[in-house]
């Protein structure tokens, strides 16, 4: 661990870290995939959708930044390459044959609901260490994300 300007102990410090990673290989996959869809997408949603879908990307590419950033000033390393994301992502895979508007709005609402699942757990192990700081800048994701997937529910009727 790297000296960091955290009043935290290095164990909390470590801690937080490796939840940070997992979020960060967890949202690097989801906005490949949010991509994918955005790419692929066809059918009479296509001029609503694909535009949404780029936002939900931009919006993640910047947590995604701002998490591995948190987890560096932790006094950590952030991992992110394309392979150490494919080892270590617990967002299902995508199937990428996948063109029909609607089939994409359902598939990325359960991916966003896994990525907030472990979002949540993070947040639980930051706040258990009195990270404020790691704790809020995950609740600003969870906020966000909690609300595409209601975009996403409402677009599908359910
Ligand atoms: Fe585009």
């Amino acid at each position: 661990m790297y000296k960091s300007p955290s009043h935290l102990s290095e164990v909390a410090r470590k801690a937080i870290a490796a939840a940070l990673n997992e979020r960060l290989a967890d949202g690097l996959d989801l906005h490949s995939q949010i991509k994918v869809a955005h790419w692929n997408i066809k059918g009479p949603g296509f001029a609503a959708l694909h535009p949404l879908f780029e936002t939900f990307a931009i919006g993640l590419a910047a947590h995604n930044d701002a998490i591995a950033e948190r987890a560096v000033t932790l006094g950590a390393k952030a991992y992110g390459t394309a392979r150490h994301v494919a080892s270590h992502s617990k967002i299902p895979e995508y199937p990428q044959e996948t063109t029909k508007d609607l089939e994409h709005v359902k598939l990325l609402a359960e991916r966003i609901d896994s990525y907030l699942v472990e979002a949540r757990a993070s947040r639980a192990i930051a706040e258990q260490h009195a990270d404020t700081d790691s704790a809020d800048l995950l609740t600003g994701v969870i906020g966000e994300f909690e609300k595409h997937a209601w975009f996403l529910r409402a677009s599908l009727d359910s």
